[in-house]
């Protein structure tokens, strides 16, 4: 911990403790602007799991929950004001056990499944193909379909295709007309399996490397449409079954995923998420960081093969991982969120907008109640968390052009010889030529002076919006939704060349300068 600073009021025979403030300077180059930030990195994952798909986004038409077509009003509304640019479904470890002529034409005709991977739940289907591509299309967004390698066939997957985007004519588009639609999906991004590594085939990466070959030959493109082909790719610090796919795929693939969760542990305890130690919230915060290295790595041996960056890193799943809320149902994967698990957030997406010349796309794990959700559900009940808050407030980076900055603040050295910021930033300029800088303030104690360069940018007005809260383990319930929102933020002043900001310990800012 750091030192307080202590001033005696001799005087007045009384001692204050004022906490010290830490000073940071943000150098923005905005002229060296190079890449746009793809919206997808804004990505979202929503998997037959727990209540994300039943109750979280899906209560069917008969419902008494306010609905649309049997998709909740107020999640649907929550989701369009994060503008999600591309939802991925349905698994996860779900998809390599999922059978997808299951789940299209009349409900009460479509068979039952045990959900293996995740509490044994019953899945009756009744949420399939038609009704998540139509999900898609109401909030705006593309659809990323992961196929079943692990246990389905080549036949099955290339039929899928061909249901989802031919036109009229040939026998899987009939199927669809039969089905209630006679228009094709537009869908880009498909995955050919998942984790083949485990759940989606507990695999080796040479064999695997083969199945993708065979099993994306026959996935096609239809009048038109053009896939983009996702290979499954490694966990973490699995750099072999990288090095492995980019020798044996190469360019068959369009993508190569990678999985990072910020996790304790896989086996034992993974600790709440609600009741932490200090020392348990700055590890979270290195471990989180730590994507930065795995992908650097992930992408120099992509670099080897791929020079040209015509292969995408596609982080589909990443986000905190603690146990489950107790008293809710195991393998269900039901957690809170904190003002933790928004930092994880923001660090993350400050990592993601550097190096989207390789990282195209990724998608946190998930949309609604489950894991680092968006959105946690009970009945008739909705609440945001703060990642929403995160999710939403960031949202003004999605295709702007990133500005490089440097940073210069203080450092902690924290559990497992990690080192790390007190502060973590990111801007960027959009369209209409508006600065968007984002600036998170990790440190628990010390509020943080950051003064800020905008290089090569004189700005005439600055307004900001902040998320905050006075402990760091400060969640939204159902009964107190609002205990972290988004507010506005004054501590701002335009100075020359920049800005001057205070930014609150444990806070969150966005800040528009015209
Ligand atoms: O997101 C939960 C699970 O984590 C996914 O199903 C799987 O791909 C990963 O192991």
């Amino acid at each position: 911990m750091k030192n307080k600073l202590i001033l005696s009021g001799l005087m007045l025979g009384v001692s204050l403790a004022v906490s010290a403030q830490q000073h940071a300077t943000v150098t923005v180059h905005t002229e060296k602007a190079e890449q746009i930030i793809p919206k997808e990195i804004y990505g979202q994952f929503a998997e037959h799991l727990g209540t994300c798909i039943y109750g979280g986004l899906w209560v069917g038409e008969d419902s008494p929950i306010p609905n649309t077509n049997g998709y909740r009003n107020d999640v649907l509304e929550a989701l369009k004001k994060l503008k999600v640019p591309v939802l991925r479904w349905p698994g996860g470890c779900f998809a390599d056990e999922y059978h997808w002529m299951d789940g299209i034409g009349p409900k009460e005709n479509r068979p039952k499944m045990v959900n293996n991977n995740w509490g044994g739940t019953v899945e009756d289907n009744s949420f399939g193909t038609h009704e998540f591509l139509n999900l898609c299309e109401l909030l705006g967004c593309e659809p990323y379909i992961s196929g079943n390698v692990g246990s389905g066939t080549v036949e099955e997957m290339a039929k899928w295709v061909e249901y989802m985007t031919s036109e009229q004519g040939s026998p899987m588009a009939k199927l669809r007309l039969q089905n209630g639609r006679e228009k094709p999906w537009k869908v880009k991004y498909f995955g050919v399996g998942n984790e083949s590594w485990g759940c989606g085939g507990s695999m080796r990466p040479e064999y695997y490397a083969d199945l993708y070959r065979r099993y994306s030959t026959y996935c096609r493109n239809y009048n038109g449409n053009k896939l983009f082909k996702i290979a499954s790719g490694a966990s973490d610090y699995d750099y072999n079954w990288t090095e492995v796919l980019m020798q044996n795929v190469g360019h068959r693939m369009d993508g190569v995923s990678l999985h990072y969760y910020t996790v304790p542990g896989w086996t034992g305890s993974k600790g709440s998420a609600t009741k932490f130690t200090t020392d348990d919230y700055y590890w979270t915060m290195g471990k989180c960081r730590e994507i930065e290295d795995v992908l650097k790595r992930h992408m120099a041996i992509m670099d080897k093969y791929d020079p040209k960056k015509q292969i995408a890193l596609i982080v589909d799943e990443w986000g905190t991982w603690w146990d489950e809320e107790p008293g809710t149902i195991p393998g269900h994967l039901y957690q809170q969120n904190t003002m933790r698990d928004a930092f994880v957030a923001s660090l993350t997406l400050d990592i993601f907008h550097k190096y989207t010349d390789r990282v195209k796309m990724t998608n946190i794990a998930q949309i609604a109640n489950v894991l680092q959700s968006m959105i946690l559900t009970k009945e008739d009940k909705m609440v945001l968390t703060p990642t929403y808050h995160v999710f939403e407030m960031y949202n003004v980076h999605q295709d702007a052009t990133f500005l490089p900055s440097d940073l210069q603040c203080t450092y902690k050295n924290v559990r497992d010889n990690r080192v790390v910021p007190m502060i973590s930033t990111s801007a960027s300029r959009d369209k209409e030529g508006r600065i968007h800088l984002s600036l998170s303030n990790i440190d628990l104690e010390e509020s943080a002076e950051v003064t800020v360069n905008l290089e090569g940018f004189e700005g005439k007005q600055v307004t900001g919006r902040i998320l905050a809260a006075d402990k760091i383990d400060t969640y939204n319930t159902f009964e107190n939704p609002d205990a972290v929102t988004v507010k506005d933020f004054k501590d701002v002043k335009l100075q020359k060349g920049g800005l001057l900001v205070k930014l609150p310990a444990m806070s969150i800012v966005t800040l528009e300068i015209k």
